[in-house]
This record gives structure tokens, C-alpha cells and sequence, in this order.
């Protein structure tokens, strides 16, 4: 049995991960759990799960969350200090982590460091800091195994192979809900039509990304770190139908790929339980139904996110930081109605333009980044006209 701490756990990742926990009963025992405030669902999770201690963010949630659950086995701690004394529970060897943002940072490099393998769903670390994750879990002995499900694929596909025989990784992208939108017609798009993602039910936040390629941008940093290889070798595929979820090219050209129905149950669990396959009831993915696969290149002018993230990477040290921080203000502003679609790449394209980068030598350096990009982000937001 397997004792796990999931960061995040009502959210689409967290929900998914107790979803494979209740499948395979005395497979996997949940130690702790943390939320941001959704209380109404973390209470549902403590009663089916039992945890020995649960973190929420704010301290008036924890309150309200301990009276209904008097009488319960459960600790309920909050805050900073309280997300962080879960992240660490001496009893769990892996932590799921499903936070959103940056707010994950902290608390998965306190995993890190307390010695816990990770199942990394939460990409915006790695992107903020991921050379430091990487050399910290080098550090304490411990496996970051992917959870997206491109870098899950890539993980897979290259599993029995060498890494210097690698030519090139390809992510592929689903395009996300706006694909076929003329860039005229971006200008007018709402939330609600940019939350349709085609093929993924996922958080707001990831699927706004996902409409403006800026998950891809993410995902090429997270890449970089997860697979220690240059961006120059990691390029970007669209592929509609997310059955293909990403590709690696070796150097006698053959190219090895992980298929799957759009179901993030499947990279999660392996994940959890690597490298066993856990027995998933899931339909099975039936080629043959589908017929016909697509695929073509990003495009850059509709959505320049993309090659913002490249463009964070060839730039180094804080500069992907600085990105992460500025899309997390610009997606916000955009889901509150505050800013257009087009103008999230805009105010990060700013907010990039304005930065000094420095070295992201220290967790203090990556927060430090993370701050005043969000500052500069926000003054850029309300300056824009209505
Ligand atoms: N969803 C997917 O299929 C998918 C696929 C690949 C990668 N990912 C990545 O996985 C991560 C989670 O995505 P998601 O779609 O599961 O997000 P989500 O549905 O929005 O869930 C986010 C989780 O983080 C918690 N949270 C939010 N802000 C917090 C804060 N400041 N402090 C502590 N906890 C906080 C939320 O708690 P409350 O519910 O209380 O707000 C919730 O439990 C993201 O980094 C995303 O890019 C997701």
C-alpha cells in the first residue's frame, strides 16, 4: 500500500487522483489533502478518504471546515505553515502535485525536500524554478514523474531508450477552444467560449491556457527541465484530436509515441504507481472508430503565447518566472472580464519586455521574480482602456 498526499485535491487533477484511490482499494492510503477554500468538497474527501491532516489557504475556512467535522480523526491546519506541515507528513512516499499556479511552488519544493517522490501536474514550479526543483530532488533522492499528459507520453516513449540518442521531443497541442477562430473574430471572444475546451475537462486556468497556446509555452519550459533537453530540440505539434499526446524523434529518425483516449486518469495513475499499469476500467481507444488523425503547425500570429515561452527560456533565469506570473494575472483579468483575449498575450509580452533577469539561484530568487511581475502585470491590466 502506498501512502500519498495530494496538493490540490479539489481541483480537476485532485478529483481524478481520489477518483483512481477509490477504484483501487488498498492500493493507495491519502495521508493528507490541501484546497485552497472549496471546504464543501474537502469535507465530502475527508469522510470518504480519512486523512490524518488537511490544509486550506485561509484560516476563517479551517475554522467553519473543524466545526463540521468535530468528532472526525482529522487535523485541520491552515495557511502557508498548514499546506506545508501536509506536504511533509513523515508517513507518505509520494505527493500529487495538483495545486494551480504558483502558489504550488512553495509547497512542492517542501515535498521535495522532505524526501517525497512527486507526480507533477502543478507545471508552473517547474517553470518558475525548474532547474532548482530538479537539483533539490537530485539532492534528497527524489523521481518528479510527469502527470501532463504530453510529458507523461514523452516519459513513456522514452523508457528502455538513451537519453543521447534523443533527436527531438514533440509536444502536441490540441489548439485548445479557439483554434478555428479567425484572429479578427479573438478580439470578441468570451470567457465562457474560451472555456469550451474541446477535448479536456480541466480547471479554467489550464483551459485558458489551452485557448491561448500558453499551456504549450508552459509545457515547453516544464520539457526543458523534466527531460534536462535544450528548447531548440522541443518543438510543437497541433494535433486536433489529443490521441497522440506528444512524441519523441531518435537519431536513426524513428519516433516513438504514447496514444490514449483524453483521459488524464491514465497518466496520473501511472504516475502514482510506477512502473505498474493499474487495471483501468476505460473505454479502450479504438483507431479504427476514429479513422483519421490531423496534425499542423502552431500558429504564431493568432497566438503568440507560444513562442513567449520559448522566447522565456533562450532569455533564462528569471525571465520564465517573470512569463508564469504575468499570464496568471492576465488569465485572471480576462476570466473577470477585465481585460479581452488577445490582450493576456499583450500584457505578458510586456511584462517580459520590462524585466532584468537574473539568475534563479535560490526559491527566493523565483518568488522574488514572481512578485513584481505580478505587479507590473496588474498596473498593465488597469492601464489598458475599457
Ligand atoms: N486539469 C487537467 O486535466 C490538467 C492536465 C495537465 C496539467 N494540469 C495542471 O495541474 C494543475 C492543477 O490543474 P487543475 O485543472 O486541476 O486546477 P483546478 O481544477 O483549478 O484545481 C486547483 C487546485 O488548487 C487549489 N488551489 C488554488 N489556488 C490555491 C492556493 N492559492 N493555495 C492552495 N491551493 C490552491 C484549488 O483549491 P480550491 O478548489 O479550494 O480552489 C484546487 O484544489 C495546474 O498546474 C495545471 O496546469 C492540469
Amino acid at each position: 500500500m502506498k501512502t500519498i498526499i495530494i496538493l490540490g485535491s479539489t481541483g480537476s487533477i485532485g478529483t481524478n487522483t481520489l477518483d483512481i484511490v477509490q477504484r483501487f482499494p488498498g492500493e493507495f492510503r491519502v495521508a493528507g489533502l490541501t484546497a485552497g477554500n472549496n471546504i464543501d468538497k474537502l469535507e465530502e474527501q475527508i469522510r470518504a478518504f480519512t486523512p490524518r491532516v488537511v490544509a486550506v489557504s485561509q484560516e476563517a475556512a479551517a475554522v467553519t471546515l473543524r466545526q463540521r467535522c468535530t468528532g472526525l480523526p482529522v487535523e485541520i491546519v491552515s495557511g502557508e505553515a498548514g499546506i506545508a506541515q501536509v506536504a511533509s507528513l513523515p508517513e507518505a512516499e509520494l505527493v500529487i502535485s495538483a495545486i494551480v499556479g504558483a502558489a504550488g511552488l512553495v509547497p512542492t519544493l517542501t515535498a521535495i525536500r522532505s524526501g517525497k517522490h512527486i507526480a507533477l501536474a502543478n507545471k508552473e514550479p517547474m517553470v518558475m524554478a525548474g532547474k532548482l526543483m530538479q537539483e533539490e530532488a537530485h539532492k534528497h533522492g527524489v523521481r518528479i514523474f510527469p502527470v501532463d499528459s504530453e510529458h507523461s507520453a514523452i516519459f513513456q516513449s522514452l523508457e528502455g531508450h538513451r537519453l543521447e540518442d534523443v533527436r527531438r521531443l514533440i509536444l502536441t497541442a490540441s489548439g485548445g477552444a479557439l483554434w478555428t477562430v479567425a484572429k479578427e473574430e479573438l478580439q470578441h471572444v468570451t470567457p465562457e467560449r474560451a472555456l469550451k475546451h474541446p477535448n479536456w475537462k480541466m480547471g479554467s486556468k489550464i483551459t485558458i491556457d489551452s485557448a491561448t497556446l500558453m499551456n504549450k509555452g508552459l509545457e515547453v519550459v516544464e520539457a526543458r527541465w523534466l527531460f534536462d533537453i535544450p528548447e531548440s530540440r522541443i518543438e510543437v505539434m497541433v494535433h486536433r484530436e489529443s490521441i497522440i499526446h506528444s512524441l519523441v524523434e531518435y537519431e536513426d529518425r524513428s519516433m516513438i509515441a504514447q496514444l490514449g483516449l483524453p483521459d488524464m486518469r491514465t497518466p496520473i495513475s501511472y504516475a502514482m504507481r510506477y512502473p505498474e499499469r493499474l487495471p483501468l476500467d476505460l473505454p479502450s481507444l479504438d483507431l479504427t472508430a476514429i479513422g483519421t488523425l490531423s496534425f499542423c503547425k502552431p500558429d504564431h500570429d493568432r497566438f503568440p503565447c507560444l513562442n513567449l515561452g520559448y522566447e522565456s527560456l533562450r532569455t533564462g533565469g528569471t525571465m520564465p518566472a517573470t512569463m508564469n506570473a504575468a499570464n496568471e494575472i492576465a488569465v485572471d483579468a480576462f476570466l473577470n472580464g477585465g481585460i479581452r483575449f488577445i490582450e493576456i498575450a499583450e500584457v505578458i509580452r510586456q511584462t517580459m519586455d520590462a524585466h532584468t533577469p537574473k539568475a534563479v539561484s535560490s526559491l527566493e530568487d523565483a518568488l522574488e521574480a514572481d512578485r513584481w511581475a505580478r505587479e507590473k502585470a496588474e498596473s498593465l491590466v488597469h492601464a489598458l482602456p475599457r
